[in-house]
Formats: C-alpha cells, sequence, structure tokens
C-alpha cells in the first residue's frame, strides 16, 4: 500500500491465450501460495491488467474460512444477487500484517473468461462472494481499508489476533 500502481484502474486483456497471460497467472499463483494468500489480483505484482486468481481450501490465514473454487478470472464482471451486508475481518498481501472489518455484499454472479478466452459464469455467497469482491476491488485500484466503515477496526493482525479478536 502505498505504491500507485496498485490505484491504477487496470486494463481489460485482449489477448487470449497467449504465453505472456499464462505465465502471468502462473506467477501470480506462486505469489499467492508463497504468502498464504486467498487471492490475488495483477495489479498487486505490479502488472495494470484485468485478472485475478483465487483458491481457498484450509488455509492457515483463514482457518474459519469456507472453501473456494480455485479459479482464474480474466476481465471479469459482476452484479449483486443479495445485497445483504456481510461483514468480516480481511487482509491483503499488499497490506501486510494487518486486518480490517470490511463491508461486503452476500451474494453475487460473477462472470469471466479464463485463460484460454472461455467465457463462464458463476454464483457466489458468503466468503466465495467476499474474495471475489476484495480481489475485484484491486482491478479499480480499491484497497480493503478503504472501505473500512468503523476506523477503530482495523488493526495489526498481531495484535488483534492477542486480544482475541481475529483468529
Ligand atoms: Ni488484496
Amino acid at each position: 500500500m502505498g505504491d500507485p500502481r496498485l490505484r491504477q484502474v487496470s486494463e481489460p486483456v485482449e489477448r487470449f491465450d497467449t504465453p505472456e497471460l499464462h505465465q502471468l497467472v502462473e506467477d501470480m499463483f506462486d505469489t499467492m501460495a508463497a504468502a498464504s494468500g486467498a487471492g490475488l489480483a495483477a495489479p498487486q505484482i505490479g502488472v495494470p491488467l484485468r485478472v485475478m486468481i483465487f483458491s481457498v481450501d484450509g488455509n492457515p490465514r483463514y482457518p474459519d474460512a469456507e472453501s473456494v473454487p480455485t479459479t482464474v478470472l480474466v476481465n471479469p464482471e459482476f452484479e449483486v444477487v443479495d445485497y445483504t451486508e456481510i461483514s468480516g475481518w480481511e487482509g491483503c498481501l499488499s497490506v501486510p500484517g494487518m486486518r480490517g472489518y470490511v463491508p461486503r455484499y452476500k451474494a453475487i454472479r460473477y462472470s469471466g473468461f479464463d485463460p484460454a478466452g472461455v467465457h463462464f459464469e458463476r454464483d457466489a455467497a458468503g466468503f466465495h462472494s467476499v474474495v471475489f469482491q476484495h480481489e475485484y476491488d484491486h482491478l479499480d485500484g480499491v484497497l480493503y481499508p478503504d472501505r473500512i466503515v468503523e476506523p477503530h477496526l482495523f488493526g495489526f493482525e498481531e495484535e488483534l489476533a492477542a486480544a482475541g479478536i481475529v483468529g
């Protein structure tokens, strides 16, 4: 956070199934795995393209989280299916060591392309919906601290954990 590249609106991918796109996705998965992230967006590794990934299954940073299918989304879009607010503690590999309490929409329907250019659509609720919305924000230069409603619900992960506030 602080790097201006995280604040850019990223550009759509124009050519699918290229070595460059496949390499980008591979680099993103490597970065996400190295940091035990739930998801990652291309601008987080300095690439201003609308590409995001996520995957959650027994993640040590989110021990109580529901599983989220391993997904690559190129040029994603979404619509809100259920505007009910669900709030939770979020972290971000671009805001290391911190967590903030952020409201998100409960259910969405998202669509996008896979790296080969195949279009798909999916319904997501709960943590799956939250993870999508967090990564999608990165493509528009938005970071989760921007969405914290109660400024005091933001802090160092270690302190919040010591206080029993986050897991
Ligand atoms: Ni993030």
